[in-house]
C-alpha cells in the first residue's frame, strides 16, 4: 500500500491545514441536530476532500463519536471502512461506470431507508464530471431531502457545478496546505515508518509539492526507495533542483558570465533535472527573497516567465533557456 493511502487521515483531528472546515464539522457532529442533508467539498487537488468525505460519512453514522470524530471501531465505522454496507455508496463521477447508471443505480435507490446505518450516505467524487442529464437527476433528488439520506459531493472544479446544486449544499472550501504543515506531516510519517530524512529534504519535498499533501507524501514514498531521504536523492529521483543549485544559477546570471551560464544550463539538463520544473522552482525561490533586489528579481522573473511560456512547445528546452537568458543579459548591457 502506498504511503499516501496508508496515512490517509481517519479522523477530523488528523486532517492538516483545514481547521476552518474540520472545526465546523466536528461541532455539527457533536450536536446531531445540525447535520445537513447535502455537503459540497471543493478545493485544489490532494488537500483532503475525499478523505474528509469519508470521515464525515463515518462521523454521521458513528455509534461512539469522540468530540465529533468517528471512532473507527464501532460496527457502523468498520462496515463503512471495509465497504461492507450498501448504505454507504461512493461514486467516482470521473469514471463512466459511475455516471451511466447514476439514476437507476443510485438516485432511485436513495428513496429506500437505510438497511443498517443511521443514514445512507452517497459520496459523489469529482462531481463536476457529471453530465447535464445526471446533474438534473441529482438535483431532483437533493431538492427533496430525506432525513435518513445525506449527499456529500466533492470537486476540484466548482465552476462546472450548476448553481442550482451548489445552492442546496453546505459548501466547504478546502485550502492549499501550508508548506510547514506538510513538512510536519512528512516528519511524522518518517518517524512511524522509520525512515531517515534530512530537514532540507523534507523542506524541498514540501516546496515542490506546491501545497498538495498527496504529492508530498507520494514524492517521499518514491524517494525513500533509494534509502536516505536527502536532497541528492530527490534531485536524482524527482528531477528537481536543490536550493543551492538555484541560488548558484541566479548568482551566475547576476555576474553576467554568458559562457558559464550556458554550460550550467547544459549541466542542469544533463543531471536529469526537468527544466520546466526548474523555472517554476526558481520563480518560487525568487518570490521568497524578492525584497533583496527588487529590480533584478523583477527582470529575471519576466525572463523565467518567458521560459515557462515557451518551454512546453520546444523539443530542446536548453535552447529556450539560452535564448531567454541571452536576451536578458543583452538588455542589461544596453541599459548599463
Ligand atoms: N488535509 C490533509 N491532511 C493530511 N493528509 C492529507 C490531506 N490532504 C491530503 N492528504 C494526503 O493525500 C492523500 C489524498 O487525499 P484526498 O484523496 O483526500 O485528496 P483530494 O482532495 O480528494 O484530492 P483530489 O482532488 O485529487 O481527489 C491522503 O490519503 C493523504 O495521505
Ligand atoms: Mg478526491
Ligand atoms: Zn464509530
Amino acid at each position: 500500500m502506498s504511503l499516501a493511502n496508508k496515512y490517509r487521515p481517519q479522523t477530523f483531528d488528523t486532517i492538516i491545514g483545514q481547521d476552518h472546515i474540520t472545526e465546523i464539522l466536528k461541532a455539527q457532529m457533536s450536536t446531531h441536530k445540525q447535520i445537513h442533508h447535502n455537503y459540497l467539498l471543493f478545493g485544489p487537488r490532494g488537500t483532503g476532500k475525499t478523505t474528509a468525505a469519508r470521515i464525515l460519512a463515518k462521523a454521521i453514522n458513528c455509534l461512539d463519536p469522540h468530540e465529533g470524530n468517528p471512532c473507527n471501531k464501532c460496527f457502523n465505522c468498520t462496515t463503512i471502512n471495509e465497504g461492507k454496507t450498501l448504505d454507504y455508496v461512493e461514486i467516482d463521477a470521473a469514471s463512466h461506470t459511475g455516471v451511466d447508471n447514476i439514476r437507476e443505480e443510485i438516485l432511485d435507490k436513495a428513496a429506500y431507508p437505510p438497511a443498517n446505518l443511521k443514514k445512507k450516505i452517497y459520496v459523489i467524487d469529482e462531481v463536476h464530471m457529471l453530465s447535464k442529464w445526471a446533474f438534473n437527476a441529482l438535483l431532483k433528488t437533493i431538492e427533496e431531502p430525506r432525513d435518513n439520506v445525506c449527499f456529500i459531493l466533492a470537486t476540484t472544479d466548482i465552476q462546472k457545478v450548476p448553481e442550482t446544486i451548489i445552492s442546496r449544499c453546505q459548501v466547504f472550501n478546502f485550502k492549499k496546505i501550508d508548506k510547514k504543515e506538510i513538512g510536519k506531516r512528512l516528519k511524522m510519517i518518517c518517524e512511524k515508518e522509520e525512515l531517515t530524512a534530512t530537514d532540507g529534504a523534507i523542506e524541498l519535498i514540501a516546496k515542490i509539492s506546491e501545497w498538495c499533501a498527496r504529492d508530498a507524501v507520494k514524492y517521499m514514498d518514491q524517494v525513500s526507495v533509494l534509502g536516505n531521504i536527502d536532497e541528492e536523492h530527490i534531485t536524482k529521483f524527482l528531477g528537481v533542483a536543490s536550493e543551492v543549485l538555484i541560488k548558484d544559477f541566479l548568482t551566475l546570471i547576476q555576474t553576467g558570465d554568458a559562457k558559464a551560464l550556458f554550460e550550467k544550463i547544459d549541466d542542469i539538463h544533463n543531471q536529469g533535472i526537468d527544466l520546466h520544473n526548474f523555472a517554476k522552482q526558481t520563480l518560487m525561490y525568487i518570490d521568497q527573497i524578492f525584497l533583496e533586489d527588487i529590480e533584478f528579481f523583477t527582470k529575471i522573473s519576466e525572463t523565467f516567465t518567458d521560459i515557462i511560456g515557451n518551454i512546453r512547445y520546444y523539443p530542446y528546452p536548453t535552447i529556450i533557456y539560452k535564448v531567454a537568458i541571452h536576451k536578458h543579459l543583452k538588455w542589461d548591457t544596453i541599459k548599463n
